[in-house]
């Protein structure tokens, strides 16, 4: 299938690590060039001198809650690119824990790394994105967002308010050719869930964790690995998904029933 990437410009966030690099080196294997951004800058510099073997990329570092952060970077994207036709709002984290172990504070962090962020960037990027011939925005989700669980309690309620986001951009943005899609992910095997594992069972391995997990709630019986969800992710940016907009796609195993 020919994806129409080629030549394209591409800011993701959180794209050091995890899924986020993994859609970068398939967006840079479809011809994308792309610029990405995460907030430690030894992780950025290894991560681009990596990508760096696939095409044209680079790094910025960037604190995706931090807004004078986000308009310099956007703005550094579209310099250096010459435009932006693909934003991946990917950056994030997990915040597991239960409703009383949740403080304000721990759920205006938690929102603002999920759902501002994801404000943040495509409010920057939308003058980029007007003028593309092909604009798309693909955010990055969780099945939590309409799966609640009671053991991620800020991500199931966070997540379902970035799933209207997606929906009310896609609506909005939809007459002027701007398709906006979610991703909604499950249990992936990234170095977020060394932290999930500190904090949930540190008498476990994360592979036995992860493993415990997929067992009791993936029907495909096994965590996912970050290329099967950049594979969803750039086709949602590529020209054959000109006709998909405010869909919200699980890469998931079957998780969510
Ligand atoms: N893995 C899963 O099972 C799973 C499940 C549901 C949802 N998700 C979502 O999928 C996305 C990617 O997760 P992942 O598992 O790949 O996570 P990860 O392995 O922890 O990687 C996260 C990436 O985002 C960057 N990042 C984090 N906070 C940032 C901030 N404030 N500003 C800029 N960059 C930031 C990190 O770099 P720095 O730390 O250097 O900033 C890193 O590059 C996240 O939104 C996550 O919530 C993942």
């Amino acid at each position: 299938m020919q994806l129409g990437l080629g030549g394209r410009r591409a800011v993701v966030t959180g794209g050091s690590k995890g899924i986020g690099y993994a859609i970068c080196e398939e967006l840079l294997a479809e011809g994308a060039s792309v610029v990405f951004c995460a907030r430690h800058g030894d992780d950025v510099r290894s991560a681009a001198e990596r990508l760096a073997e696939r095409g044209t990329v680079s790094g910025v570092v960037c604190d995706v809650t931090d807004p004078v952060d986000v308009e310099q970077m956007v703005s550094a994207a579209a310099r250096t690119l010459g435009g932006v036709d693909v934003l991946v709002n990917n950056a994030g984290g997990a915040h597991p824990g239960g409703f009383e172990d949740l403080s304000d504070d721990d759920w205006r962090r938690d929102l603002d790394v999920k759902l501002f962020s994801q404000i943040r960037c495509t409010r920057a990027c939308l003058p980029h994105l007007a003028a593309s011939p092909a604009p798309r925005v693909v955010n990055i989700n969780a099945v939590y967002g309409r799966y609640p669980d009671p053991a991620f309690f800020a991500t199931s309620v966070n997540r379902a308010a970035c799933h209207n986001l997606t929906k009310v951009l896609a609506a909005q943005y939809g007459p002027r050719g701007i398709l906006v899609n979610s991703v909604n992910v499950g249990f992936v095997d990234t170095p977020q869930w060394e932290r999930i594992r500190a904090a949930r069972a540190p008498e476990s391995t994360r592979e036995e964790l992860l493993a415990r997990l997929a067992a009791a709630e993936v029907p495909l019986g096994r965590a996912g690995t970050p290329d099967e969800v950049a594979g969803v992710v750039v086709f949602l940016a590529s020209d054959r998904a000109s006709y998909v907009t405010g869909a919200v796609v699980d890469v998931a195993g079957g998780m969510g029933r």
